[in-house]
């Protein structure tokens, strides 16, 4: 996609961090850019600061686990600003705690905002984006989490994977209707996570086994991680660059190079060893198409 100028951007998790930062860059080449978020305090007081910086922007209250609201919102979007051309889904939460420690309810949660959230962003928009076949791109916000992990976010990682399933499938399934389609797969990002995650839990869920804060001892101000990240300004611009040239990941991070070879020598590592039976070979070749993963530049 190459032409932003007076199309509308849909963009949740728009509060704060990543998605505030999206929401800056694509009103900076003059989208119109709706800003979701389910914190509407935070929601009116960023969208009124890039207001005033002469940014087209409208905040809208959505939690994005709310379907009928979902279909609310397109109607009103389309209604008021024209069709959706770019797509974020972005919302997100984390928390921290052993897998086998994440009760039902953190499950619930988790798979609810992260997965379930971006699954009703893509059943709401893509086919609407179809119809009106003005093609399109759509991001959906995964993790590094979602490309490799280790212990104390089995949640997060749970659903920052089946992100990155998500997202390469609908891609294999728009690119005939001239819709790209990237998974964003960030390192650590200044955002507000830890903070709005626990300001958005349902309360029920106050006695649990994964914590929704800033893991104690570390804090945003001095810890390396959040002190050297970058902002989500820095990574609105490497998801335009990304959405201009389609590429399927969008990394922010070059330091995670070994892990993800470690990870790919681990996959191959593990073929069961032995010359491939060409039957079978030409039976699965429908299931063997490599296109996918071609770099894509258009
Ligand atoms: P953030 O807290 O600044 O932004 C997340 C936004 O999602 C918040 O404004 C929050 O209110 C909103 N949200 C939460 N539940 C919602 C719901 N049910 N409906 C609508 N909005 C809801 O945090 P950040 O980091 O900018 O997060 C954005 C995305 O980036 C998330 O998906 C997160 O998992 C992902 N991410 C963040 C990284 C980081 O280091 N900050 C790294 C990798 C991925």
């Amino acid at each position: 996609m190459q032409e932003f100028q007076n199309k509308v951007a849909f963009i949740t998790g728009a509060a704060s961090g990543i998605g505030l930062g999206l929401a800056r860059t694509l009103a900076g080449v003059g989208m119109k850019v709706v800003m979701a978020d389910v914190r509407t305090d935070v929601l009116n007081a960023a969208a009124a600061h890039l207001a005033a910086e002469k940014a087209r922007v409208l905040p809208l209250s959505l939690d994005v686990t709310d379907r009928a609201a979902w279909a609310e919102a397109a109607e009103r979007v389309e209604r008021e600003l024209g069709p959706v051309e770019v797509l974020c889904s972005n919302a997100g939460v984390n928390f921290i705690g052993a897998t086998q420690d994440a009760t039902f309810q953190d499950w619930d949660f988790g798979l609810g905002v992260n997965l379930g959230g971006a699954v009703n962003a893509v059943r709401t928009f893509a086919p609407r984006m179809i119809d009106h076949r003005r093609g399109g791109h759509i991001v959906i916000t995964s993790s590094v989490s979602g490309l490799f992990t280790g212990g104390g976010s089995g949640v997060y990682a749970t659903t920052k994977y089946a992100l990155v399933g998500l997202a390469e499938s609908l891609r294999a399934d728009l690119r005939k209707h001239g819709i790209g389609v990237s998974v964003l797969c960030p390192g650590p990002v200044k955002s507000e996570l830890f903070e709005s995650t626990a300001a958005v839990r349902p309360r029920r869920m106050e006695e649990t086994g994964s914590i929704p804060v800033v893991p104690p001892g570390v804090a945003r101000e001095t810890t390396p991680i959040f002190v050297t990240a970058p902002t989500g300004e820095d990574v609105g611009r490497q998801v335009l660059a990304g959405i201009r040239r389609n590429d399927l990941y969008i990394l922010t991070h070059p330091e995670i190079r070994p892990v993800l070879e470690a990870r790919a020598a681990a996959l191959i590592a593990a073929l069961p060893p032995g010359a491939v039976d060409p039957a079978r070979l030409e039976a699965s070749r429908g299931l063997l198409d490599t296109s996918l993963y071609a770099p894509a530049r258009s």
